[in-house]
């Protein structure tokens, strides 16, 4: 049987799409799990278009064995260097390598004519290929690209030694009819594609980019470019796992497999959600809450009776689990620790015991701790160790009304001193963040605050995950609890001490210092003062 291979472009294309940036750390874990998800390239970033992105591509060249791991660059021979240096140390490196190939973008972009754009893919391509024995050419725009030309375009590059000859739906306005056709015209008319791999990246504008991309594969591309959950510029990317649960469950219609894990598919979609603080959509495919649960009464009958009356893949063959064990106060340490591991949580024990103390704490507010529960409190300690410079929260009260402002007054604890502070708010939140702003005694600015209930319950956690920013960057915290207010100060004191204790590099830059204007002065610029 013949394979399609998964080429995965969460870390360049996906991480290019707002909320989704990740720092080296973020992106080394999130390159991790797609190793092991069994994906066979990374494109790791975009080498020429940051110092950030550079060093991202190249620690990720570092640590990845066994899938190849590609940086992008423009067909431009100093982005191809860089690429190169980034990518060079990599089991297996690639430069991807690409030119917009439509009049439309040759004429309003380039402003090249198609003579100098085939030059200027010939020396491109030739350049990669001195440096790096793998590489890919994109026609970016292909679906808008004239056919007689993409193929005098495929046949320059091919001609140069690319390996890889990848059609893009960039701007994802392609039915799969057209398609099916673009794929076919290349497949037939272009000397040497037999020797190369047709690869498809179709974007998500009108929703079609998954059936795209499986039209490109039954036209003959044995490569899929693809994002986990769909992430990706505008509306998006192909959706990883839905391509490769596609192939997988209509294998009587495609006769392909992929190298992927499916059994990974769940795991690598919770760990972008819980880097990124963007939560799957409960009906999103494969990976959703809801994408296994069966809610009426008809389907659920159904289900008991024989599984595949309603389910035409199961929940186990993505990694996703049919039925959540319940954990409690009185379970104790070993249990907790077999569910971490359940959970495909590899910890060190010292941090094990603090998460068990937590979760402890938890089951004493709550009746049950469901998985999802344990899920978030690990995603909320994980990915950053505590620093002895840390402030922690000791405690708080507030106060709120529906006439007057809310007031919070907030004990921390620094290397055992404790400070605390008291603000005032439009609401309990505000308040107790502005008291926190004043006990660290540092501006930043809230640029994005999520609250959402990890389970549905009254006694449900509530899950924050906040950016705050200051003029080094702009930097994610997460915290949860029973009690939103203790999970927003939570948050809100994780994303501080990265910004304070310089422990975590930022997601991006922040405002400049002159520019920003401080949590507090949110509510001083509307002439209000804490003696109010
Ligand atoms: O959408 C696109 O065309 C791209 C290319 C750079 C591959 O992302
Ligand atoms: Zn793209």
């Amino acid at each position: 049987m013949q394979t399609v291979k998964i080429f995965d472009t969460t870390l360049r294309d996906g991480e290019q799409a707002p909320g989704y940036s990740m720092t080296i750390e973020e992106k080394l874990r999130m390159a991790r799990e797609l190793e092991a998800l069994g994906v066979d390239a990374i494109e790791a970033g975009f080498a020429i278009a940051s110092p950030g992105d550079f060093e991202s591509v190249r620690a990720i060249a570092g640590v990845v064995k066994s899938a190849s791991v590609v940086s992008l660059s423009r067909a431009i021979t100093k982005d191809i260097d860089a690429a190169w240096e980034a990518v060079k140390t990599a089991a297996r490196p690639r430069i991807h390598t690409f030119l917009a190939t439509s009049d439309l973008h040759l004429a309003a972009k380039l402003k090249m004519t198609r003579e100098e754009a085939l030059e200027r893919i010939r020396s491109a391509v030739r350049h990669a290929r001195n440096l790096c024995g793998d590489v890919e050419f994109s026609l970016e725009d292909a679906t808008r690209t004239d056919p007689d030309f993409m193929c005098r375009a495929v046949e320059a590059a091919i001609a140069e030694g690319a390996a890889t000859i990848n059609l893009p739906d960039t701007v994802g306005y392609a039915r799969p009819e057209e398609i099916r056709a673009m794929v076919a015209n290349v497949m037939n008319r272009v000397p040497g594609i037999e020797n190369v791999c047709v690869s498809m990246h179709c974007h998500d504008d009108l929703g079609l980019a998954v059936a795209n991309t499986l039209a490109g594969i039954e036209a003959g591309a044995r490569q899929a470019e693809c994002c986990i959950c769909g992430i990706g510029e505008r509306a998006g990317n192909a959706a990883l796992e839905e391509i490769v649960m596609g192939l997988a469950t209509r294998r009587d219609a495609y006769n392909l497999a992929t190298n992927v894990n499916t059994k990974e598919i769940s795991r690598a979609a919770k760990l972008l959600s819980s880097i990124t603080g963007v939560k799957i959509a409960p009906g999103k495919a494969i990976v959703g809450a809801n994408a296994f649960a069966h809610e009426s009464g008809i389907h659920q009958h159904g289900v008991m009776a024989n599984a595949k009356t309603y389910e035409i893949m199961t929940p186990e063959s993505v990694g996703a689990r049919r039925s959540a064990l319940v954990l409690g106060k009185h379970s104790g340490f070993h249990a907790f620790s077999q569910r971490l591991e359940d959970l495909g949580y590899t910890l060190d024990k010292a941090l094990e015991k603090d998460l068990f103390a937590k979760f402890k704490a938890l089951a004493d507010r709550k009746k049950s701790v469901e998985e999802r529960d344990i899920v978030a409190l690990v995603e909320s300690a994980v990915g950053r160790r505590s620093n002895p410079d840390d402030w922690t929260l000791d405690n708080y009260v507030v106060s709120s009304s529906n006439k007057m402002f809310s007031t919070a007054c907030v004990t921390l604890v620094k290397n055992g001193k404790t400070a605390t502070e008291s603000a005032f708010g439009t609401g309990p939140i505000f308040a107790a963040i502005r008291a926190v702003e004043k006990i660290v005694k540092h501006p930043f600015s809230l640029e994005d605050f999520q609250i959402q209930a990890v389970t549905e319950r009254r006694d449900a956690l509530g899950e924050v995950t906040v950016k705050v920013a200051d003029s080094t960057g702009v930097y994610r915290g997460r915290g949860v609890s029973t009690d939103i207010i203790e999970g927003s100060i939570l948050s809100t004191l994780d994303a501080v001490n990265r910004m304070l204790t310089g422990s975590a590099a930022a997601l991006g830059t922040g405002a400049s210092a002159d520019a920003q204007h401080s949590f507090c002065d949110d509510l001083l610029s509307a002439g209000h003062t804490d003696k109010e």
